[in-house]
């Protein structure tokens, strides 16, 4: 077991990709927390992992985020906690950029400097960052993108600058992933995520478990070497897309 005895705090972990990344910290002997703005949903989650405890976190709040992490000696820290705003970018409110700001890229900051003294003192730690595509191209959400590009730059510079003191951090991306997030757009248009496969050179968009297990490889020794990185997980969406390439050359050979 990759995680035995090792404190691993996920933010967001009451629901959705954070839920599962937890449950397999859990089962890979981690000592979990789960840190949520939702008690019942923390709760709900801990329950299903031994040895779990909950923290009710709002990662945006100084003070909340140093209640959850004082003495604590954090090994792990997933910055999983996150979300966007639909609204179109001419009608998107000062308070709704503000939102997706802070929930995506203060709160990874926040977070990030609350463990780094004990992990300074300890000499080693493990951060990922969970960002998006929409960090690297354009897939609408613009706050939401901007913050998330944000925390893709700040992995690189926490990486930097802490690698010497035995401290590695790193992204990943990911897709498309079937949570309650898009239980809205789903509501509205029922065959959007079917649609949207389309699009995912591996022709389906992601699970949570896609995203859990490359965090914690990333997460783990077996990542050791590796720091300051951005991993897609994302059925190949980053890598090209063929559909265009078909429309240039006038071919339909996929
Ligand atoms: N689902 C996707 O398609 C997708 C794609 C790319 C990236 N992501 C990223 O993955 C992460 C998880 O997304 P998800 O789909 O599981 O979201 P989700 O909405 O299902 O779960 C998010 C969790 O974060 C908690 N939370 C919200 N605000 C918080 C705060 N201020 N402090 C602490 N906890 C808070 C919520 O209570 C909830 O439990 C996010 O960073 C998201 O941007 C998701």
């Amino acid at each position: 077991m990759r995680f035995s005895g090792r404190v691993v705090v996920v933010t967001g972990a009451g629901a959705g990709i954070g839920r599962t990344i937890a449950g397999r910290f859990g089962a890979e002997g981690a000592q979990v927390v789960v840190a949520d703005l939702d008690a019942e949903s923390a709760e709900r989650t801990a329950k299903e992992i031994p040895g779990a405890r909950t923290a009710v976190v709002d990662v945006t709040d100084r003070a909340s985020v140093r209640a959850m992490t004082a003495d604590l000696p954090v090994d792990v820290l997933v910055n999983n906690a996150g979300g966007a705003t639909d609204v179109p970018f001419e009608d998107l409110g000062e308070d709704q950029w503000d939102r997706d700001v802070d929930l995506c890229l203060k709160g990874t900051f926040l977070c990030t400097q609350a463990v780094l003294p004990a992990m300074l003192r300890r000499g080693r730690g493990a951060i990922v960052n969970v960002a998006s595509v929409n960090g690297l191209a354009h897939f609408g959400n613009e706050a939401y993108s901007a913050a998330k590009a944000g925390v893709l730059s700040l992995t690189r510079s926490i990486a930097v600058r802490y690698g010497p003191h035995g401290i590695r951090c790193n992204a990943v991306a990911p897709g498309t992933v079937r949570t309650a997030i898009w239980d809205e757009r789903v509501r509205r248009n029922p065959e959007v995520l079917d649609r949207l496969g389309g699009w995912y050179p591996l022709r389906r968009v992601g699970t949570p478990d896609d995203v859990a297990a490359a965090i914690l490889f990333l997460a783990s020794d077996d990542a050791a070497w590796i720091t300051g990185a951005t991993l897609p997980v994302d059925g190949g969406l980053m890598a090209g897309n063929q559909r265009m390439t078909d429309d240039i050359l006038g071919s339909g050979s996929t």
